[in-house]
């Protein structure tokens, strides 16, 4: 099921449809706010698995139109009308309870034929989740915020207290005061959920540009990786987070292309930030740009490309126990869930698939990333790695075989040493002697 189509004229309406359609049906929605519009993707798409609509938006008979459009095209797609009632003899559905959103997710999953994915959940909570660390990164909260009461079991019985108002100043404190009693989310009215992400992405964008501050900005770099990783994980690709990755490949290029010693800023790396997955990237990404500055056909495309791979390599992962995971033995002797094992697994395909997705990617990314543990097809690990993987492959595992080392053991280790161990795990690989030599030649 994928490409359901919401042809509503009320943003608020149509989202609150949107995301509930999305975490409890598992459908991609498409949202188009008048006939026109919808008969336009139509023509584009030519299918969707189902469009719902009204009988009338506005002054258009929108029902009428769609229906003629598909007729014309000889194309059936169910249509759902939200309100009216059914006319005997007639295919379209049409839901009775007109206001009740609940019970048309229901109807709507019972015509479809999909089964509620998580039943447990209170259908269109008023209040929508915003995990605790996007404030790390506001200033001014954007719309009311609240926090929901602990004593709470369930849904029904939760309260919501206010935090801040709108334009309200995000007390530090008070953040840092819940991440230590181990609160994840706080909560926002799903009416402002659009709102909230359109402001959010502006204010990072703008934050990246107008930091004057090195620390500062790293900081804004760790609390955007995480973002991008939760918007991933619960919506997949969307335009909050193609927004961020081009304004983190620009900056990071610009940042990572300006530092001299790898040591030094492992040192900054470890003062001022200390999201493991984050460092583990940005650290991974300087050492590429030093074997790739020493490569004779190393260039700053190729730095940008690698940019995009550094970033995206583990990006599926919340939890850093997984991504810490390298080689099969590793992956037979955690204790993990299967899901958790199947992610490990398949995360560089995943990964691969979301830049994929990414419009204006440089050409063959997808498919670094996706050997980016020496596969071909980005599912489970291979030691040595395949000999005809991409160059750029090769320089990234070397790389991030590198940064691992000089992150845990915090410094006090020889990166001589470690290239000699790299050297000796893969002695007849030249993609991979030759980046090993590069990264000889690395200042440290
Ligand atoms: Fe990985």
């Amino acid at each position: 099921m994928s490409n359901s189509l919401i042809v509503l004229d009320d943003p608020e309406i149509a989202n609150l449809y949107s995301l509930n359609l999305n975490i409890f049906l598992g459908l991609d929605v498409l949202i188009k706010k008048n006939v026109y519009e919808a008969i336009a993707l139509l023509n584009l798409i030519k299918s969707a698995d189902v469009i719902i609509t009204r009988e009338k938006l506005g002054n258009e008979n929108a029902y009428e139109q769609i229906k003629e459009w598909l007729q014309q095209n000889d194309i059936e797609i169910p249509i759902i009308l939200l309100d009216r009632e059914n006319k005997e003899g007639e295919e379209t559905h049409s839901l009775n309870s007109k206001n009740d959103i609940k019970k048309n997710i229901q109807e709507i999953a019972n015509i479809l034929g999909i089964n509620l994915r998580d039943s447990s959940r209170k259908i269109f909570s008023e209040f929508y989740p915003v995990p605790l660390h996007y404030f790390d990164l506001i200033k001014k909260s954007f719309c009311q915020t609240f926090r929901r009461s602990s004593k709470a079991a369930i849904e029904d019985d939760a309260v919501y207290v206010k935090l801040f108002d709108a334009n309200e100043l995000v007390v530090r404190e008070k953040i840092r005061e819940f991440k230590k009693i181990g609160i994840k989310n706080l909560y926002i009215l799903s009416s402002a959920r659009s709102k909230f992400a359109h402001q959010f992405t502006m204010m990072i964008l703008e934050q990246i540009e107008k930091e004057k501050n090195k620390d500062k900005r790293f900081r804004i770099f760790e609390g955007i990786s995480r973002v991008m990783t939760h918007e991933l994980l619960k919506y997949g690709m969307n335009v909050k987070v193609i927004k961020l990755t081009k304004a983190m490949v620009e900056r990071i290029y610009d940042e990572l292309n300006k530092e001299r010693s790898i040591m030094k800023f492992l040192h900054f790396l470890n003062a001022e930030t200390d999201y493991y997955l984050f460092q583990k990237s940005i650290l991974t990404l300087m050492i590429c740009y030093k074997i790739i500055d020493n490569m004779d056909w190393g260039t700053e495309e190729q730095k940008k490309k690698i940019t995009y791979v550094g970033l995206y390599n583990d990006i599926v992962f919340d939890d850093e126990k997984l991504a810490r995971i390298t080689d099969d033995e590793e992956l037979n002797n955690a204790i993990l869930t299967d899901d958790e094992k199947d992610l490990v697994l398949n995360h560089a395909q995943i990964a691969s698939g979301f830049l994929t997705k990414l419009p204006e990617t440089p050409m063959g990314v997808e498919i670094i990333i996706k050997q980016h543990h020496g596969t071909h097809n980005g599912v489970g690990f291979k030691h040595p790695p395949h000999h005809d993987i991409s160059p750029l492959a090769a320089v990234f595992m070397v790389a991030e075989e590198i940064a691992i080392p000089l992150l845990e053991k915090n410094v006090a280790i020889d990166t001589e040493e470690i290239l000699y161990n790299i050297e000796e795990k893969y002695p007849n690989h030249n993609k991979f002697l030759q980046a090993i030599e590069a990264a000889k030649l690395m200042t440290r």
